[in-house]
Parts: C-alpha cells; sequence; structure tokens
C-alpha cells in the first residue's frame, strides 16, 4: 500500500505503527492524533529507529487528518482505555463521541479507505465508524477474534507445552464476556483438543480467554493491553495490504449470517484487497449456538443505547 493511517497515538496505535512498518506494509505509516507533539514525537522516534532496523516505510506523526489523506487503511485505536474496574462498556459514551468524530474525517479525506477498528467497546465502535462514515460493510472492520483467539491459543501452548503456532482455534462473539471460544474447532496441528486435554482444564483456559482482557488491565493498573492488540491489528491489515484472503475471526456487520441482523458480531471473515470478502458460516454445536445468542443480545443492546 502507499499509506497507512494509525488514528491515535497512544500504546495500541503507537505499537501498531511501528509493527505497521518494520513489516513495510506500505510506502507511508501516519500516526494521528489530538494530543499535539505525541504523534509527531512517536512518529520521527519510530523513523529513526529505521536504520537499524531496515525498514523503508516513513513514518510521521500529526494532529490533522489532512495528513492522512490518501490512505488505503486506517487502524483507529482512538479513546480512552480500559481502568481496573472498568467493563468494555463503561468506555462506551465517551469513545463512541470520538470515533464518531474521526470516522466524519476519515470519510473526508479518504472517502475509499477500509477502517479497522480497535477503540473499545469493539463491536458497538464498529458499528459507530459505519453509521458515522457512510462506508458499505466490507470497508469497516471489528479487531477482536484475532486477539481473543491468540489469547485462546497462547493458553493452549502454555498447559500443552507445545508450539503456539501449532495450535488453529476460533473465537466468536462480541469482544467481551460473552464471547464464544470454540471448542469444537480447536485443534493443535489437526488433533482435536478435547483428545489432549480434560475438559476441566479446557473449560479453565476457555474462562481466561474470556477475562483475558482484565487479566492485563489488572496488572498494568494504568492501562489496558497493547502489545497483542496491536499485533492482532496488524495482522488484519496484512491480509488487507498483501490481499491474502486470510481467514480471521473478526467483528462484522451481519445481515442474517448466523441467524442475526443488523449488529457487529465476531465471526469467521475472509480478510483481502476489498475488506471484507467473505463471512464464513460454519456449523456450531446447540451449546456454542446458545451462547453466540446470548453473545448477540450483549453487543445489540450496546449498539441500540447508542442509536
Ligand atoms: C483487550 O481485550 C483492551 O479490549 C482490550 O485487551
Amino acid at each position: 500500500m502507499r499509506k497507512i493511517t494509525v488514528v491515535g497515538a497512544g500504546n495500541v496505535g503507537a505499537t501498531a505503527a511501528q509493527r505497521l512498518a518494520e513489516k513495510e506494509l506500505a510506502r507511508k505509516v501516519v500516526l494521528i492524533d489530538v494530543a499535539d507533539g505525541i504523534p509527531q514525537g512517536k512518529g520521527l522516534d519510530q523513523w529513526e529507529s529505521a536504520a537499524i532496523e531496515g525498514f523503508d516505510t516513513r513514518v510521521t506523526g500529526a494532529t490533522d487528518f489532512s495528513a492522512a489523506e490518501g490512505s488505503e487503511l486506517f487502524i483507529v485505536t482512538a479513546g480512552i482505555a480500559r481502568k481496573p474496574g472498568m467493563s468494555r462498556d463503561d468506555l462506551l459514551r465517551t469513545n463512541a463521541d470520538i470515533v464518531r468524530s474521526v470516522s466524519g474525517e476519515i470519510a473526508r479525506v479518504a472517502p475509499d479507505s477500509i477502517i479497522v477498528m480497535v477503540s473499545n467497546p469493539l463491536d458497538a465502535m464498529s458499528w459507530v465508524a459505519m453509521d458515522a462514515s457512510g462506508f458499505p460493510k466490507e470497508r469497516v472492520i471489528g479487531m477482536a477474534g484475532v486477539l481473543d483467539t491468540a489469547r485462546y491459543r497462547s493458553f493452549i501452548a502454555l498447559e500443552l507445552d507445545c508450539s503456539v503456532e501449532d495450535i488453529q482455534a476460533l473465537v466468536l462473539g462480541g469482544h467481551g464476556d460473552t464471547m464464544v471460544p470454540l471448542v469444537s474447532y480447536t485443534t493443535v496441528s489437526g488433533i482435536p483438543l478435547t483428545q489432549l486435554m480434560s475438559q476441566d482444564r479446557i473449560d479453565a483456559l476457555v474462562d481466561r480467554t474470556r477475562k483475558g482482557g482484565a487479566e492485563i488491565v489488572g496488572y498494568l493498573k494504568t492501562g489496558s493491553a497493547y502489545y497483542a492488540p496491536s499485533s492482532a491489528a496488524v495482522q488484519m491489515a496484512e491480509a488487507i495490504a498483501k490481499d491474502k484472503k486470510r481467514i480471521l475471526p473478526c467483528s462484522a456487520w451481519l445481515e442474517g449470517e448466523y441467524g442475526e441482523h443488523g449488529i457487529f458480531l465476531g465471526v469467521p471473515c475472509k480478510l483481502g484487497a476489498r475488506g471484507l470478502e467473505q463471512i464464513l458460516e460454519v456449523e456450531l454445536t446447540e451449546k456454542e449456538r446458545e451462547e453466540l445468542a446470548r453473545s448477540a443480545e450483549a453487543v445489540r443492546s450496546t449498539i441500540d443505547s447508542l442509536r
């Protein structure tokens, strides 16, 4: 790509910019933030690492959206992060206003771009971005499932003492306590997880995955996770920038898939140059179907409260 813009130069945004640059996913990476000096300073600092890391992606920072003009892809991380004791939904009002304004700016300076939403509460913010930008559903995709799946895979690898690369899994549903790790689709190099671990241990890892974001907030106290979230957003960006057609769990606008209408929810998606190119509908067990419906209900009430 020629230009990717990261909105929000906090921990998630700045780390995402650095990862985009190190992977040379675009000729230019622009970091935008309202706090004058922060995006400029972080952008310059990152570019000064280029000679050592060996990348030619020019990283710059700005407070004005005109710097983002012509970007093909945006990673939106703007908003406040969780503090201990706060749920993702506590962020709802504040971040909805921020994301609404940012999405309007994106539509103005880059009307054909693709938005990867990262701000929380994720599924609701994806809806705000689609609503405020006027973009079609193919061009607004939420980052949640890649992160939740990465956490789940990392816990399984620790438990089995095996390579995390050999663990395939899917976590669907909303990015919150109701997310649905699909045990029936979890394999270790194709071997069903249920053949390698007791149900008790699987249940414990599923529970830890659901609370994965809060576990990090509990340690950091003044903020939330950013290494894994930025990796997840950049994996989605890479799939789009390189037209890889990767199948990744993402929050997508549903129009009947999985029996849901008019909400963003985590489902398996094909990501390529056009953004969201396909939603894959997989068979679910009765229990998984119920859990997904419950998760959809939680997301729906959050979105409804913003309408
Ligand atoms: C997380 O899961 C903050 O939602 C983010 O870490």
